[in-house]
């Protein structure tokens, strides 16, 4: 017969063995967490890597996602983290759109949070976004509409519209500066401001996938999605990542990561976060299982 207790022994060390960190999954500005699409691909994730996923909601969602500043969001999800104690000996982040600045904000600002290991980001206004995304039909919109009549980056504006943290108009770099209440602080912009904390904790990520979506209408240019952005004063040309400031002097790490091949750029056609099944398995899947699979699929790719 065998002993019971020796096969639930073997059973259980079986499965701690196998798992795979958990990963959280930041949505984008109007989505939830409630919402079936979006429920969706966060269960193929979790299904193809075998890894437990966690959604972090934030406020109630849609409307907190418009309305709340990002520095207080950032805050929330710190929180969210630290409170899960499945995450305490590492975790992966999955960040769609804006919710990849709350990602960084965990990553850079969370003082005691849990460590992060691999980033894959879906069309993240990492250097900001030029325009601020139009809102649609929902009933948040016509509050926003309201205060987006005023200026941008006006301390009550800044304090009611979350995208505006990320807003960054390259003919008024000056009152982005002074004015941008979030994206200056997490990008290290303002000289007398950086704090070498924040890079510390970017540049040890493990692996850092910034997906960007060739046709995206969202996030303007589309290449911020990989820290490229517009030069300071003009709208053109698009400055490729490594030609930006922030990654010739290094504000946050991410140079640092790219030298050490830890970063991966990854473009495909599609409009904003536009993915399709194969490219969620090929690019974001392995990122969520254990080592060794990051580990074989890089020496795929190198040949
Ligand atoms: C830099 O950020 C860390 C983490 O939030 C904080 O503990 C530290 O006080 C900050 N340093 C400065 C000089 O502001
Ligand atoms: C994965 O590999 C890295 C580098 O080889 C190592 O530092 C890290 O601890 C590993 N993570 C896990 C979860 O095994």
């Amino acid at each position: 017969m065998g002993n019971p207790r020796m096969l639930v022994f073997f059973f259980i060390a079986f499965i701690t063995v196998t798992q795979s960190l958990p990963f959280i999954v930041l949505h984008g500005i109007g989505d939830s967490c409630k919402h079936r699409g979006f429920y969706n691909f966060i269960k193929l994730l979790s299904d193809w890597s075998e890894s437990q996923a966690y959604c972090i909601e934030i406020g109630n969602g849609p409307w907190d996602s418009w309305t709340m500043p990002l520095t207080k969001q950032t805050a929330i999800a710190c929180e969210e983290v630290k409170k899960i104690s499945d995450l305490r000996h590492g975790y992966n982040i999955v960040g769609l759109s804006q919710g990849n600045l709350i990602a960084r904000g965990i990553i850079e600002f969370c003082d005691g949070g849990p460590p992060v290991k691999n980033f894959v980001s879906l069309g993240g206004p990492h250097a900001g976004t030029a325009s601020t995304p139009r809102c649609g039909s929902e009933l948040v919109c016509e509050f926003v509409d309201a205060i987006l009549q005023l200026e941008v980056y006006s301390s009550f504006v800044q304090a009611h519209v979350a995208p505006t943290g990320y807003v960054k108009i390259p003919t008024d770099v000056a009152d982005y500066i002074s004015g941008c209440k979030f994206l200056p602080k997490l990008n290290n912009e303002i000289a007398s401001k950086r704090n070498s904390t924040y890079k510390e904790r970017f540049s040890s990520l493990e692996n850092l996938v910034l997906i960007m979506f060739e046709d995206d209408s969202i996030i303007i240019p589309k290449e911020t999605a990989w820290f490229g952005y517009y030069p300071d004063g003009a709208f053109h040309p698009v400055l490729t990542p490594q030609q930006t400031k922030l990654y010739k002097e290094d504000w946050i790490g991410l140079r640092t990561l790219d030298e050490a091949g830890k970063v991966k750029f990854i473009s495909f056609s599609g409009d904003h976060l536009a993915i399709s099944q194969s490219d969620m398995k090929t690019y974001i899947v392995p990122y969520l299982k254990d080592n060794k699979s990051i580990n074989g699929y890089n020496i795929q790719c190198q040949k």
